[in-house]
């Protein structure tokens, strides 16, 4: 089994960074991972499916926050419990695994600590599950079952279009595990058949967010919140504008806030909010005002026909409505576009940013 992956396809195609070029992918790569998948039934059949009673993810980085979106998708859609490990934590800590389903997920497959916990759980028991991008890496070796992104080669040391792969992977085993009648499970499919248009009209608003990376650019620190899906949303989000942007950037769910962050807030500390069309809509919206309350600037990315968000918020980066489950990838496309621009604005490095690797191959 090979995938066609060419020396142009490793090329920026005409695009100022590597990082830029794979965000323009993502409506392809949304596509040939539905493919892969959806023209003939995923292999997550019987040995894998039967008798789970745990899910572990194991996982790094940015695959690790792919793993919280998994986490809240199957624990929503199927019942099952699951647990989110950093595979540097669970190395150590060797948790109880009982007759967990490990689920690993890693862009490379050479992440050392993520293969090392994979062994670890193999050891303990449990079976594996690999979520991989890179063809024949060591990943795809020491699972017992391996899932590929299509993402195709990644040169950026920031993940982007990777990310959206491992979360689309994520809603097909969801909803392949779920209990939801057939058709429900068809409808939600026929929504993500449309993520590619979405992801397009995001990517259409780029103008947009390169504006309100202008003004990003002059601080030093800033606050991603969200809610339900939206907090891993909010924790990408800052992920990758630290990682490219050297600004400092925290993640909180925004109902944490009042346990200690608020004391960061103010006109120094601009606050980033998902606001995600769910049954945390409401609460949010009382979050976000009293984070206005504190002086931050807020901007909100939310729905384009919600009416009632800009009447609290200073900025509103709109995306195309979806089914809420959704909204971690038209959110996190924004967030990518949003840390991309900041990061140019200030002049930084984007594909190879300072003190860090593509893979991380030792512990
Ligand atoms: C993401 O932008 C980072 N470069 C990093 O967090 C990365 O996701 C992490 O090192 C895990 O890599 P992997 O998916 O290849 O295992």
């Amino acid at each position: 089994e090979m995938i066609p992956w060419s020396i142009e396809d490793a090329e920026r195609g005409g695009y100022e960074h590597f990082m830029l070029k794979e965000i323009h992918e993502i409506p392809k790569v949304i596509e040939d991972t539905l493919f892969e998948y959806l023209s003939e039934d995923i292999e997550m059949d019987a040995s894998f499916s039967a008798g789970i009673s745990e899910i572990v993810f194991i996982a790094c980085g940015t695959s690790y926050h792919a793993s919280l979106v998994g986490k809240y998708l199957i624990e929503k859609l199927t019942g099952i419990p699951v647990r989110v490990e950093f595979a540097s934590e669970f190395i150590y800590h060797q948790p109880p695994m009982h007759r967990a389903l490990t689920i690993a997920i890693t862009q490379s497959g050479e992440t050392a600590d993520t293969l090392e916990a994979m062994r670890i759980a193999k050891k303990l028991g449990a079976k594996t599950l690999a979520i991989v991008n890179v063809l024949g890496s060591t990943a795809t070796r020491v699972a017992d079952h391996v899932l590929y992104t299509r993402a195709g080669p990644e040169i950026s040391v920031a993940a982007t279009k990777s990310f959206i792969a491992q979360l689309i992977v994520l809603y097909l085993i969801a909803l392949k595990l779920s209990r939801l009648p057939g058709s429900e499970v068809n409808r939600l499919i026929d929504e993500l058949r449309a993520m590619p248009e979405l992801v397009r009209k995001v990517l259409e608003r780029e103008g947009e967010i390169e504006q309100i990376a202008v003004l990003i650019s002059g601080y030093e620190n800033m606050m991603y919140i969200g809610r339900g899906i939206g907090v891993p949303i909010a924790m990408e989000g800052a992920l990758k504008m630290k990682e490219i942007s050297y600004i400092h950037a925290e993640a909180y769910p925004a109902g944490e806030l009042k346990h200690g962050s608020f004391a960061l807030l103010g006109e120094k500390t601009p606050v980033i909010a998902s606001l995600v069309p769910d049954e945390t809509y409401e609460i949010m919206l009382n979050n976000i005002k009293e984070v206005k309350a504190r002086e931050s600037v807020v901007v909100a990315v939310a729905d384009e026909d919600d009416q009632e968000v800009e009447k609290y918020v200073d900025f509103v980066i709109r995306v195309p409505k979806t089914e809420h489950i959704f909204s971690a990838i038209t959110h996190s496309v924004v967030l990518q576009l949003l840390a991309y621009h900041t990061a140019r604005k200030r002049g930084c490095e984007i594909d190879k940013p300072r003190n860090l690797a593509k893979s991380v191959t030792v512990e």
